[in-house]
């Protein structure tokens, strides 16, 4: 039986293995789920054994355990770190998930639930592969290093603490992440490039105490009605942040990169769709298709606004307190920390006195882009034709995955991207789900890949 053939004669038991890994609520933002991300990482340390792995370890961190897990039988052959994370994102709202979240159920060939595409049913993928190899070749074609982590969903704030703990065992020719996404159904796709991204809270304080709003109201200062007004001033009319310095540092983009990114075979009425609004929202950013403005340039997005009453009905009050999470998307060649003290400096200024202000830096984190000629990103394109039977795109994404940059910035060794979920899979939202045909392919693309790494030598030249 040929590997492929085998993989697909899995198909069944894979599926069921999945299922029963999307089952265990491992929610890293909520203490209340600490038991569910130690057994979530206990899976899949079991998962990497069933496979063949070795010295398969949970590490503590001070956050979240890591799972490491290696193979190094090969060698003379490439060294590969598999990275991915095991922690999903709150299923809230529940009432608007037409299965329940942490039940994997599958509906016009797609699983939905809760970590299917971000990014359980994509770490699954790589056990399924590298397993099916170890089964049916008896030995795996490269050296194999296997990072889980339980954080990503709340910025990988521990993981560099790990990463230097851990430095020479990370060690390796490339790191291979799969959680992103593919330009569109039917097109595979390498990402080399993700935006990075500074999260923050604000806390606004006005009156010492929540106040009448008809015996106060008027010469009491309101935090919430001042929140407001700052965020309407963080934007100009032509939709760019107006924070001094802001785009500084941002590098243009090539002619020819910008040609290559415009010609990709990406759809808008597909996104406008996916989107789901009456129209695109404000005025397209002066001078850039959209594509450019979701891969290629920095953004500050409000995230959440709270406080005063928001119960039933109505309570007249001036509140003591306001609060906004918000975050800023950032692109080579902005510095998080550079940019975190430009927007302190500015929300600062623009503060009446009348209020006081806590300013939190959540997390930070890195933009990446890289260059895709070196070897194994060929690699990657035959095994994804290989197992898609279409040739890969390279694309940029703007979410972000801090670990990438910081791999990158350490090692400075090629990092492949090869994401199996589309765009309209509803990461982090309700009714997530991931396409099984994308979920298979991938397997099996996979597979290839460490295939066609064993036919390379560890720099990438080919072997004699
Ligand atoms: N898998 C995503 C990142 C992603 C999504 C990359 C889509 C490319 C396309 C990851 O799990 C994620 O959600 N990252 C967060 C950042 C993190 C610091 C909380 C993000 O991008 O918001
Ligand atoms: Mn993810
Ligand atoms: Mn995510």
């Amino acid at each position: 039986m040929q590997l492929a053939e085998y993989i697909d004669s899995k198909r069944q038991e894979h599926l069921n293995e999945l299922l029963e890994f999307l089952s265990i609520p491992s929610v890293s933002t909520k203490s209340e789920h600490k038991a569910d991300i130690q057994r979530a990482a206990e899976w899949v340390a079991n998962a990497l054994q069933r496979a063949g792995m070795q010295r398969v370890e949970i590490v503590p961190t001070s956050g979240h355990p890591v799972v490491f897990a290696e193979w190094t039988g090969a060698p003379g052959k490439p060294t590969i770190l598999l990275y991915g994370h095991y922690d999903v994102q709150p299923a809230e709202p529940l009432e608007q998930w037409t299965s329940p979240p942490f039940q994997g159920t599958i509906r016009n060939g797609n699983l939905y639930g809760r970590g299917t595409a971000d990014d359980k049913g994509q770490v699954h993928i790589h056990l399924k592969a590298l397993e099916a190899l170890m089964k049916h070749e008896g030995r795996l074609p490269v050296n194999v290093k296997v990072m889980i982590e339980g954080e990503e969903e709340v910025g990988s704030t521990n993981l560099w603490n790990f990463v230097e703990q851990f430095r020479d065992r990370l060690q390796a020719d490339a790191l291979v992440v799969s959680d992103t996404s593919m330009l569109a159904k039917g097109v595979p796709s390498v990402t080399y490039g993700l935006r990075g991204l500074n999260y923050y809270q604000i806390e606004i304080t006005g009156p010492a105490q929540d106040l009448h709003s008809g015996v106060f109201g008027g010469p009491a200062p309101n935090p919430l009605r001042i929140l407001c007004e700052l965020f309407a001033k963080l934007h100009d009319k032509n939709n760019r942040v107006a924070i001094p310095g802001f785009y500084r540092d941002v590098a243009p983009l090539s002619p020819k990169e910008r040609k290559a990114l415009n010609a990709l075979p990406w759809n808008k009425k597909e996104f406008l769709k996916t989107v789901g609004a009456k129209g695109p929202g404000y005025v397209p950013e002066q001078g850039y298709s959209i594509i450019e403005q979701l891969w290629c340039r920095p953004t500050l997005e409000l995230n959440g606004i709270w406080g005063g009453y928001t119960g039933e009905g109505a309570k007249t009050v001036i509140p003591s307190k306001a609060w906004a999470k918000f975050s800023t998307r950032l692109v080579p060649n902005q510095d998080p920390e550079k940019i975190a003290r430009l927007v302190e400096k500015h929300i600062r200024k623009l503060l009446p006195k009348t209020v006081t202000c806590k300013f939190q830096v959540l997390s930070m984190g890195k933009p990446w882009v890289a260059p895709f000629d070196h070897p194994f990103f060929q690699a990657a394109q035959r095994a994804l034709e290989r197992g898609f039977g279409k040739k890969a795109v390279f694309i940029r994404e703007g979410g972000s995955i801090p670990f990438v940059t910081q791999m990158y910035d350490t090692f400075r060794v090629p990092c492949i991207l090869i994401g199996f979920g589309l765009p309209d899979e509803n990461a982090h939202a309700p009714d997530e789900h991931l396409n099984l045909e994308n979920y298979f392919g991938g397997i099996k693309s996979i597979a290839f890949f460490y295939q066609e790494l064993g036919q390379l030598k560890a720099n990438g030249s080919k072997r004699k």
